[in-house]
């Protein structure tokens, strides 16, 4: 079947996370993906390594149905043979630094001179103004874009989510803009530029919190745990953040992921009161109605968790669903990694690899019923330099043995 990205090449000059994120979902929807990295391999190749001299599992799960080329961009034979690839490829992406690509020669202008179709793709920590030569990683951005402050306790400091929203959330951001980018390329026959910012790939994934520091000049944010309230939006820990209440509560046998987060709609009420064996709440002009309930949301969760600190949170995942009453066990990576639906759905696949073997990865989280993806395992580093220099650049063994030599490729 033919994929929806069939035919689109990326040159790919990614690293760590975020642009790696990007580019793999470009591969998976069927983009050949062309890994262009320095001799010694993307950094994080040898970060974390869980088997020695073996590609780390930080790169083999980033890095899936990619090729992988070596290139010394540093060199004048390097930036020769990348303007060679840039004529043939229809995005580059790469998160450096910034000034990085610049300072191996290589302008946005002067790409554009060598080919004016190319979609350019830039991750940075930071857009334009007084951070936009600092550099950036996963919690800085979570720092800078709303995040940190508003995640955790109220008595607690702040604190970064597991969730790799300043990487692969900025990745993803990163995918809509050259999506983007190529679709208006059909109509205009040019390429053009793509920039994300983390910081504003990470302010958007917290916009409610900026819709909340404007309600806080009309009042306090009643649906938040809080009791005061300053001028700007305070920690809320596990309130739902949006519109309907909700809360983390304690399961049986009580241990560091017994849990279950409860939303109680207003419909929820009724059905809630009759599973924790408080009917008589149901109508009770105290507890009946949302409004009334909404000052005491710290007693109605705790009365909801009488009643489950008894169950295991799969029972009362069953119980609460039989009521349409939405809700989520916290779930651990053990469990994740272990869960037969989540591996029914390809989204926990198993890949084999030259090196390590079978590995654990996270598959493709966006299903498209004409371009299934399957995923496919990482290259190895330069394990494609024959292929591309040679056959597609038409280089001869003699000047590949060559340019190995003088450390080009
Ligand atoms: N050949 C020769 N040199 C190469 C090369 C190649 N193929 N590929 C990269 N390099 C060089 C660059 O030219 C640059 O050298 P220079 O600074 O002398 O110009 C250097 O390697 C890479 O620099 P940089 O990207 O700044 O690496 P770093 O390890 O110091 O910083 C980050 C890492 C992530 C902090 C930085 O890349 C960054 O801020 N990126 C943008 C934000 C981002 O994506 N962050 C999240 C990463 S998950």
């Amino acid at each position: 079947m033919r994929k929806a990205l069939e035919g689109v090449r990326v040159l790919d000059m990614t690293h760590v996370q975020s642009g790696p994120s990007a580019t793999q979902i470009l591969a998976w929807l069927g983009a050949d993906v062309v890994k262009l990295e320095a001799i010694t391999g993307d950094i994080t190749r040898k970060q974390l390594r869980d088997l020695p001299d073996v590609d780390s599992l930080y790169f083999t799960m980033l890095n899936s149905n990619k090729r992988s080329i070596t290139l010394n961009m540093k060199s004048d034979k390097g930036k020769q043979l990348f303007t060679e690839l840039v004529k043939k490829f229809d995005i580059l992406a790469e998160n450096f630094g910034p000034g990085a690509v610049d300072r191996m020669g290589f302008s946005w202008e002067k790409l554009q001179e060598i080919n004016p179709k190319l979609i350019y793709a830039s991750i940075k920590g930071f857009g334009d103004g007084p951070y936009k030569f600092y550099k950036a990683y996963e919690v800085v951005a979570q720092a800078m874009g709303g995040s940190m402050s508003t995640t955790g306790f109220e008595d607690g400091p702040p604190l970064a989510t597991g969730a790799q929203i300043g990487d692969s959330g900025t990745g993803m951001h990163a995918v809509a803009g050259i999506l983007a980018a190529l679709y208006q390329r059909e109509h205009t026959g040019e390429g053009q530029r793509v920039t994300v910012a983390m910081q504003h790939a990470v302010l958007n994934l917290c916009r409610v919190k900026l819709r909340d520091q404007q309600r806080l000049a009309h009042g306090p944010l009643n649906e938040y745990p809080n009791k005061e309230f300053g001028d700007e939006v305070p920690r809320s820990a596990n309130a739902s953040g949006g519109g309907q209440p909700g809360w983390a509560i304690k399961c049986a046998p009580g241990g560091p992921n017994d849990y279950i987060y409860v939303i109680v709609q207003p419909v929820g009420w009724a059905p809630i009161t009759q599973l924790i064996g408080r009917p008589e709440l149901a109508n009770d002009p105290d507890w009946a109605t949302p409004e009334v309930r909404l000052s005491k949301l710290d007693k109605m969760f705790q009365l909801i968790e009488d009643w489950s600190a008894d169950h295991d949170k799969w029972e009362v995942l069953a119980k609460l669903n039989e009521h349409n009453i939405p809700c989520g066990p916290i779930l651990s990576t053990k469990e994740i990694i272990e869960d037969e639906s989540l591996a029914d759905n390809e989204i926990v696949v198993k890949v084999d690899h030259p090196e390590r073997g079978e590995f654990t990865t996270v598959g493709m989280p966006i299903k498209l019923s004409a371009s299934p993806a399957e995923v496919k395992r990482s290259p190895l580093l330069g394990e494609h330099n024959q292929e591309i220099y040679g056959s597609e650049l038409g280089l001869s063994e003699s000047d590949m043995a060559e340019l190995k030599a003088s450390g080009v490729i």
